[in-house]
This record gives C-alpha cells, sequence and structure tokens, in this order.
C-alpha cells in the first residue's frame, strides 16, 4: 500500500489535522486506506488469539444490558460455540505480530511514536459489537473489511454513569447524534472521552490505531521513583537561617519554601525529564524480549548482505526514542535502556528512529562508517533490528522520496 499522510487525512495536512481535529472534535475520512481490504484474514485473527502470549478478548452481547467478556488464548472449540451473531473478538498489538500492519504505523508519523500505544484489531459477525462507551485515548479507526455502522454521542469523563455489574463499561446513557456507516478503507478519527457504539453490518474486521497518555499518577511515580536513586542520602533538609517562632507548632512559609525548593530542584531540570521520558516511553507494551539470532553476524557479513538489497526491519515491538536537538541525537533509547551513540553515528540513529522498515540502500551508505556498521551489527544481535527474508521493493519504504 502506498499511502500517503494528504491521502490518509481526506486532504489535510497533518498541521491541519492536529490543530483541528487532534483531541477535539471527530473526523470521517472516506477512502483513507484504499486497498486494505485483503490485509487480513478473519482466520489469521482467530489464530492469533490461541496463542498465549497475545492478548485477546471476546465480548458477547446477550441483551443490550448483559455482556459476557472472556479472555484469551482461545481454543477452536471456543469458537466453535459462539452464536451465529452478536459478538466480537478483540486482539491487542496486532501490529507486533504483523507486519504489514506494523507498516501502517508510518503513516501516522507525524505524531510521536512514543504517543502510540498499539493496533488492535476486532472481528465480528453480523451484529457484534463493544457496546456504547468512550475510551480514554485518541484513536483512528480502520475499517478492513465488510461494514461497521458507527454512531457517535456526547462527550463523557469519568463522572458519567455506566451499566451496573458489568465486565465491560457501557453507558448507561448514550446520546448518538451522528451515524456513519464506514466501509472497507474509511477510517474515522476519534479524540479521547467521544461516546461511541460501532455494530457490525454483516462479517466485519476494523483496525485500531490506539494511543497512549500516561496518566498523571503514573509521570509522577515512574519520574520521582528514577530520580530517587539519584539524590544522595546524606542531603537533608537545613534551616541556618531559622528564626525564632511564638508557636513551635506552627509550619511557617519560610519552611514550606525550603521544602517547596527541595522539590523544585528534584522535578524541575528538562534535561533530567527528557532523559526520564525517554526511559520511559521507549518501555514496550509487553514483558517481550527481542529474540536474538540463532548465530551472532559478523561486521562483513552484514555489509555484505546489505549489498543484496536484503530488507531489515525494526523487530516490531521494539520503541526507539531520542532526545536532545531534533537534528543531533543525545541520549539515545531502545526498549527502555539507554544505547551509547558513537562518534559519526548521530544520522543512523535518526533514521533508526525514524522508520521502522529501512532500505537497504541507505543502511549500507550509512554503514561504509565503521562505527554505524557496529552499531547495526549490534543491534542485529540484539535481535532489534532482523534481515526479512524478503528483498527490497520500492513499495514497501516509507522513504521514498528520500
Ligand atoms: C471495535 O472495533 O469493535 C471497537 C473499537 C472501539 O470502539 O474502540
Ligand atoms: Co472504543
Amino acid at each position: 500500500m502506498n499511502i500517503q499522510t494528504f491521502d490518509l487525512l481526506g486532504g489535510r495536512t497533518p498541521e491541519q489535522f492536529l490543530r483541528e481535529y487532534w483531541q477535539k472534535k471527530p473526523l470521517l475520512i472516506r477512502n483513507a486506506l484504499p486497498g486494505i481490504d485483503g490485509l487480513l484474514e478473519p482466520d489469521e485473527i482467530a489464530g492469533l488469539a490461541l496463542e498465549e502470549e497475545i492478548e485477546s478478548r471476546i465480548i458477547v452481547e446477550r441483551s443490550p444490558v448483559d455482556w459476557e467478556l472472556r479472555h484469551g488464548p482461545f481454543t477452536e472449540k471456543t469458537f466453535k460455540n459462539l452464536p451465529k451473531t452478536h459478538w466480537t473478538l478483540l486482539v491487542q498489538a496486532l501490529d507486533q505480530y504483523c507486519p504489514p500492519v506494523s507498516d501502517l504505523l508510518s503513516l501516522f508519523e507525524f505524531i510521536p511514536s512514543w504517543r502510540i500505544d498499539d493496533v488492535m484489531v476486532s472481528y465480528a459477525p453480523e451484529g457484534g459489537s463493544v457496546g456504547p462507551h468512550y475510551d480514554y485515548y485518541d484513536v483512528f479507526l480502520i475499517q478492513a473489511h465488510g461494514q461497521r455502522r458507527w454512531q457517535l454521542g456526547q462527550m463523557c469523563d469519568d463522572a458519567t454513569p455506566l451499566l451496573p455489574n458489568l465486565p465491560i463499561r457501557i453507558l448507561k446513557d448514550f446520546q448518538g447524534d451522528q451515524e456513519w456507516v464506514l466501509n472497507p478503507g474509511d477510517m474515522l478519527y476519534l479524540p479521547p472521552g467521544l461516546a461511541h457504539y460501532g455494530v457490525a453490518l454483516g462479517e466485519c474486521m476494523t483496525l485500531s490505531v490506539g494511543f497512549r497518555a500516561p496518566s498523571e499518577q503514573d509521570i509522577l511515580l515512574d519520574f520521582v521513583h528514577s530520580q530517587l536513586q539519584q539524590v544522595q542520602q546524606d542531603k537533608r533538609y537545613s534551616d541556618p537561617d531559622l528564626l525564632p517562632q511564638a508557636n513551635p507548632g506552627w509550619i511557617g512559609p519560610d519552611a514550606v519554601e525550603r521544602i517547596a525548593e527541595i522539590m523544585r530542584r528534584a522535578v524541575s531540570d528538562p534535561a533530567k525529564i527528557s532523559v526520564w521520558m525517554a526511559s520511559y516511553l521507549s518501555q514496550t507494551k509487553y514483558e517481550r524480549e527481542p529474540e536474538p539470532p540463532e548465530s551472532d553476524y559478523e561486521e562483513d557479513e552484514v555489509a555484505d548482505l546489505l549489498q543484496t538489497n536484503q530488507a531489515i526491519r525494526r523487530e516490531e515491538s521494539s520503541r526507539m526514542i531520542y532526545t536532545g536537538d531534533a537534528h543531533r541525537p543525545e541520549h539515545f533509547f531502545i526498549n527502555g535502556a539507554e544505547v551509547e551513540i558513537p562518534p559519526l553515528t548521530h544520522s543512523l540513529v535518526l533514521y533508526l528512529c525514524k522508520q521502522r522498515i529501512y532500505r537497504p540502500t541507505t543502511l549500507e551508505m550509512f554503514c561504509r562508517t565503521p562505527e554505524c556498521l557496529r552499531l547495526v551489527t549490534q543491534l542485529l544481535n540484539q535481535g532489534i533490528l532482523y534481515f526479512e527474508d524478503d528483498t527490497f521493493q520500492e513499495d514497501d519504504y516509507p522513504d521514498a522520496e528520500e
């Protein structure tokens, strides 16, 4: 699929989309991803739901107020025993198991990659739905097969009433006021908190590109925890400027200010914050280590393979993030761990962070520098990069105009 962001956003530039819609209001884009039908097979999705390490759920609607939730892994028998209609299979993190789905993420590269959570897929027969609900995150819903009718409703928050005693969050009072039928290739963007209700019109598959926004609680907790290890134990509260006070039980503004200063010093250094962010936000969604190759690559071997136009990909669950100047990386993190940036590898690091599939001719050029060849070999031997079986196809690469 060779799609430009301009078409994906219905003729809008990323700037227009971000300014007018992102986190603000929904947008329907007809035919955003023409040719997506056929990218996924229902059997393939059902097959993934049998796997132990893949997060999957089945939601069955017994009646509008009676919903059942089952967690995977499932067996073939589970699928045989499901009703004919009104159920949905959800499989998380399809981007990690299905390289063509991972490739779709490059269409969203105008949004920082650390904001992306995963791509979930839903498969449903006629009437299948997860009910009227809202999510805490932005989502792009891509109709991958068949048709789904979407209704959009009110903005919600934690105070919005839900139906009681159900295993899933279903709105008690869904006020649908917009309705669209999505066909394969159509895409619907929804901001966080907007009520939505999608019902399958016949067999259908929907991809949800979901974003993540860490809670303020999690941000503070993890940042403070990371800084604690760096604070010297013997650094104590001190008050050499203490003045006498009439009531010893009083905490006065001077004492509050001394404590506030300790806190400000700990949390307000942008350099510390950016390094912590890179570490925290490059952690993978699941604790699954990339698999190293059966035997280590030698640098010469990598240089030779790059000459043969052998495609290279980033292992699908791996996250790469850098800090510093946009064009001059200072810290480079992969999957929560810092990777040293050797001299002369800055442009390579930028290229690795920008894409998920790498043009062999571009990598080959980088790898004429020994430091770059060493870094690429190191990442191949860690399983963070891997040689694909296929050779390079021009259309597969998002950096076509480089
Ligand atoms: C679905 O694909 O059925 C549900 C996606 C969503 O509503 O977030
Ligand atoms: Co939703």
